[in-house]
């Protein structure tokens, strides 16, 4: 069997969403410490829409594959969809990814929870009561 699925193949080679919003409403931007790869992600907001994303990846191939699959799960959906993307979810989209590229995953779940948590900070009024 192939190490990685033709979806993952396909979104590390043609991956959706990929740049900068300049104007981004919020920005999102974690690391992991082990491999050194990094993720950025870019929220443009309207209302309580998620009305564009991109992101940057300076990582692996899977890093960027799931970014691509992230963004792209995320794109136009309500910010409670959102908050709601985990790492297993944009790993099951791609079907699968190996055990030990999991992580690579979680840092796209990761980005998305960062550039949330920016814009709640900036916008505070807006977060979601617990
Ligand atoms: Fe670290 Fe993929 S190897 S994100």
């Amino acid at each position: 069997m192939a190490l990685y699925s033709e979806k993952v193949m396909d979104h590390f080679r043609n991956p959706r969403n990929v740049g900068v919003i300049e104007d981004a409403d919020a920005v999102g931007e974690v690391g992991n410490a082990k491999c050194g790869d990094i993720m950025k992600m870019y929220f443009k907001i309207e209302g309580d829409t998620l009305a564009d994303v991109k992101f940057e990846t300076f990582g692996c191939g899977s890093a960027i594959a799931s970014s691509s699959m992230a963004t792209e799960l995320i794109k136009g959906k309500p910010l409670s969809e959102v908050a709601q993307l985990t790492n297993k979810a944009v790993a099951e989209a791609l079907d699968g990814l190996p055990d030990y590229k999991m992580h690579c995953s979680v840092l796209a779940e990761e980005a998305i929870q960062s550039a949330l948590e920016d814009y709640y900070t900036k916008h505070p009024e807006k977060k979601p009561q617990e």
